[in-house]
C-alpha cells in the first residue's frame, strides 16, 4: 500500500451525496420520493432552479477568457465587485477589505484555515456544522472543534462560545472562530441583532495580545461564513455587518463569499475570501500571503467564472435582473419555510429558530433509525448525530421539496 497511512481507510462518498442517488433512483423507477438531501434550490418541479439571467450571462463570457489563465489573485475587477456587493453599506469595513478569488466558498475556507491557524491547531465552530468543516480541516493538517450551538430555551449559547474560545486561545494562542449566518447550514437558525451583540462583547473581551499567561486573550479571528445570506428571513441580509464594526483592528474580520448560492451557479465554481485589515502594511502581508495560498493549492481561479460572476454584480441591468430573479426564488422558499412551519410545531417537532434559509434540523434523538424508517416511506432526509455530546438530529433540506410534498414530509418527520 503506497498511500500513507493516515489516509487509507477515508470515505470516497459524501454520505449526503449516496442518499441523494438513492433518492433519485428510486424515483426514476417511478416511487413517489420526496427528496430533502440536496443542498441546491430546486423549484416545485424537482427541477434545479437556475436563475435565466445568470446562465445567459456565463454563455455571453467571450471564449477568450475561458481559455485564459486568471490572475493568480483574481481578476481586480472581481475583487473590487465582491467587496462592493458584501460591504457596501459599511465604509469602516469596506475601506481596509481585501479580497482574493476562490473555488466557491470551500476555497474561501480552506485559505482562511491554512492561513489564520497553525497546523495542529483547530477551529472552533457551532457543534451543528456543515460536514464539509471537518474534512477541510482534516485535509488541512488542522482539527476542528465546537461549542454549544443552543443554550436551554433555543437561545445562541454565547456562554459557550465564549469559554471555549477562553479555552482555545490559552491552549493555541490563537483562534479561528467560524460562524455560518444568516441562515445556518444544516440548522436555518439566523443569529438576532442581540445575539450579534453578545458575540461581539464576547470575542472584543478576548482578543488581545497572548503572553502566555493562559488568561484566554490571544490572536483571535472571525470568519462569516454568508454562503446562504441572501436566503434568511425577510430582514435585511446585511443587517449583521453592522455588529461588527467594533472588532475592526482587534478581531481580523474576515468573510466566505460564494457565487454558488448568490447566483444559483454552483459549478462555476466562483467565490472569494474577504479579509478586513485597517493597519496598511498587515493588509498587504494578508493579501500576499492569500495569494501565495492560491498559487499552492489551485493556483488561479476559473477565468470565465470570474468575468461572468463580475458582470452579474457591476452591470446594472443584469444585477437588477439577478436581483428580482432571486426574490422570486427566495419568495417561493419563503413559502415552504411558512408552511414547515405552520404544520411542523403543532405536530411536535423540535427545531431551531427558522424563518428561513435551504435547511431546518430537527431534533431527535434516534436520528440514524428515524431516517432509515422515513427512506423507506420515500422521504429522504440526512440523520446527523453529534460525536460530543450524541446529541441527533435530522437535516431537512427545504430548498429541495416543493411545497405540496411539505405535509407528507412534515408527516414523515413527526
Ligand atoms: C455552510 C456552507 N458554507 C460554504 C459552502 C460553500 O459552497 P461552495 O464551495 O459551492 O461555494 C456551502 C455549500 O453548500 C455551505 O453549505
Amino acid at each position: 500500500m503506497h498511500l500513507i497511512p493516515a489516509h487509507q481507510g477515508r470515505p470516497s462518498d459524501d454520505p449526503i451525496f449516496s442518499l441523494h442517488r438513492e433518492a433519485t433512483q428510486r424515483s426514476a423507477r417511478g416511487e413517489a420520493i420526496v427528496n430533502a438531501t440536496i443542498g441546491a434550490l430546486l423549484d416545485d418541479d424537482g427541477k434545479l432552479a437556475i436563475m435565466p439571467s445568470t446562465a445567459r450571462a456565463v454563455h455571453e463570457v467571450p471564449a477568450v477568457d475561458w481559455a485564459s489563465y486568471a490572475p493568480i489573485a483574481g481578476t481586480p475587477e472581481f475583487l473590487r465587485a465582491v467587496v462592493d456587493d458584501l460591504l457596501s453599506g459599511e465604509p469602516a469595513l469596506r475601506e481596509c477589505a481585501v479580497s482574493i478569488a476562490t473555488p466557491g466558498g470551500s476555497g474561501a475556507l480552506r485559505l482562511a484555515i491554512n492561513n489564520f491557524l497553525e497546523p495542529g491547531q483547530a477551529i472552533l465552530t457551532t457543534s451543528w456544522y456543515w460536514a464539509p468543516y471537518h474534512t477541510l480541516s482534516e485535509e488541512s493538517e488542522r482539527r476542528l472543534e465546537t461549542f454549544d450551538m443552543f443554550g436551554p430555551s433555543g437561545e445562541f449559547d454565547v456562554a459557550s462560545l465564549d469559554a471555549a474560545v477562553g479555552r482555545q486561545l490559552a491552549a493555541q494562542g490563537r483562534a479561528l472562530v467560524i460562524l455560518n449566518d444568516p441562515a445556518h447550514n444544516p440548522t436555518g437558525f439566523s443569529l438576532s441583532d442581540d445575539e450579534w451583540r453578545a458575540v461581539v462583547d464576547c470575542l472584543a473581551a478576548r482578543a488581545g495580545e497572548n503572553e502566555g499567561k493562559g488568561d484566554g486573550k490571544g490572536e483571535l479571528t472571525l470568519l462569516v461564513d454568508c454562503a446562504y445570506f441572501l436566503y434568511g428571513g425577510a430582514r435585511d441580509p446585511r443587517a449583521f455587518l453592522a455588529h461588527l464594526r467594533p472588532l475592526l483592528g482587534t478581531v481580523q474580520l474576515l468573510f466566505a463569499w460564494t457565487a454558488s448560492k448568490t447566483f444559483t451557479q454552483y459549478g462555476l465554481r466562483v467565490g472569494a475570501l474577504i479579509a478586513c485589515v485597517p493597519d496598511p502594511k498587515e493588509r498587504t502581508m494578508v493579501e500576499s500571503a492569500l495569494s501565495y495560498s492560491c498559487r499552492g493549492t489551485w493556483s488561479n481561479c476559473n477565468h470565465g467564472g470570474l468575468v461572468a460572476v463580475t458582470r452579474m454584480l457591476v452591470d446594472p441591468a443584469l444585477a437588477r435582473a439577478c436581483t428580482a430573479e432571486r426574490a422570486a426564488l427566495t419568495s417561493q422558499l419563503r413559502a415552504r419555510v411558512a408552511a414547515f412551519n405552520g404544520l411542523a410545531r403543532s405536530r411536535g417537532l423540535r427545531y431551531p429558530r427558522y424563518e428561513g434559509g435551504f435547511f431546518v434540523t430537527v431534533f431527535n434523538d434516534d436520528a440514524m433509525a428515524k431516517a432509515a424508517a422515513m427512506r423507506v416511506k420515500g422521504v429522504f432526509v440526512v440523520p446527523q448525530v453529534q460525536k460530543k455530546t450524541g446529541l441527533g438530529a435530522l437535516r431537512v433540506a427545504l430548498c429541495a421539496v416543493a411545497e405540496r410534498d411539505i405535509a407528507r414530509l412534515v408527516d414523515a418527520l413527526a
